[in-house]
């Protein structure tokens, strides 16, 4: 089978793109699906809030394309737009955003392009996330085609941030009055402070969960500690 690369060869019609990006789309969002599920089965734990699936619409990609100063065709869309297929995953915690891009870095059919880490280092506005974009090969019934999706990360204190300024972003244009930038700003800092404190406090609880579980073992007569002790 033929691999075609991501240079938009191969990909000749709007109707061929949107079918190419939902396929890239749904698979990314399924592997994630997957990782949440095996997580919830092997640690009890959901690193996952929820995940956010889109497909950018033909309007914003001209625009897009337009203010990077490239003609309207299916070749730039595919070669320069990165975000066509987005998929964006909120977590409770900044440690799950890690783990997360960990696993789907090592996932062998993933590819990754470019990675922006917003959190370690935010942007002037305040804005934090972490972006990566990948591609997975999308197999047609007479080649492979390796797709572009963007994947952010984000906790839920972060989307809630994102979600306002991105509003705020669009009804000033990009052009906000100053006290309400500064007020972002603040708001960022505010955001970042949540984020640690409720992560101490959830590894102070899982703590507290896992000496309690220690202690009912200890308890137990020696014969069924030894069972008691087997994975949970
Ligand atoms: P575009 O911003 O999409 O042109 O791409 P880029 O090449 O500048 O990449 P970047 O990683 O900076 O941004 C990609 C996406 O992240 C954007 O399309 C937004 O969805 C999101 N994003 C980036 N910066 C901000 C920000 O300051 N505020 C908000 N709300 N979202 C942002
Ligand atoms: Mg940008």
């Amino acid at each position: 089978m033929e691999l075609r690369a991501y240079d938009g060869e191969g990909i000749d019609s709007w109707n061929e793109v949107t079918l190419i990006y939902n396929a890239a789309l749904r698979q990314v969002e399924t592997k994630i699906e997957i990782l949440n599920d095996e997580f919830q089965h092997v640690h009890r734990y959901n690193p996952i809030e929820h995940i956010k699936a889109r497909i950018k619409t033909p309007e914003s990609i001209v625009k897009k394309l337009k203010r990077h100063g490239y003609e309207s065709t299916i070749d730039n869309m595919v070669r320069y737009i990165n975000d066509i297929a987005g998929i964006r995953i909120i977590c409770s915690f900044t440690s799950d955003i890690y783990t997360i891009a960990d696993r789907i870095k090592e996932q062998g059919d993933i590819k990754v392009i470019a990675i922006k880490d917003y959190i370690m280092f935010p942007k002037a506005s305040g804005y934090k996330s972490y972006h990566m974009i990948v591609t997975v090969p999308v197999y047609l019934s007479d080649r492979i085609v390796d797709t572009k999706v963007e994947i952010q990360i984000r906790t839920v204190a972060m989307d809630f941030w994102a979600s306002l300024e991105h509003k705020i972003h669009y009804k000033f244009e990009g052009d906000a009055p100053e006290h309400i930038k500064n007020e972002l700003v603040e708001c960022a800092k505010l955001v970042s402070d949540l984020d640690i404190r409720m992560l101490k406090l959830n590894k102070e609880i899982l703590a507290i969960s896992q000496k309690e579980k220690e202690a009912k073992v200890s308890r137990l007569p020696r014969g069924n500690a030894r069972a008691a002790g087997g994975r949970e």
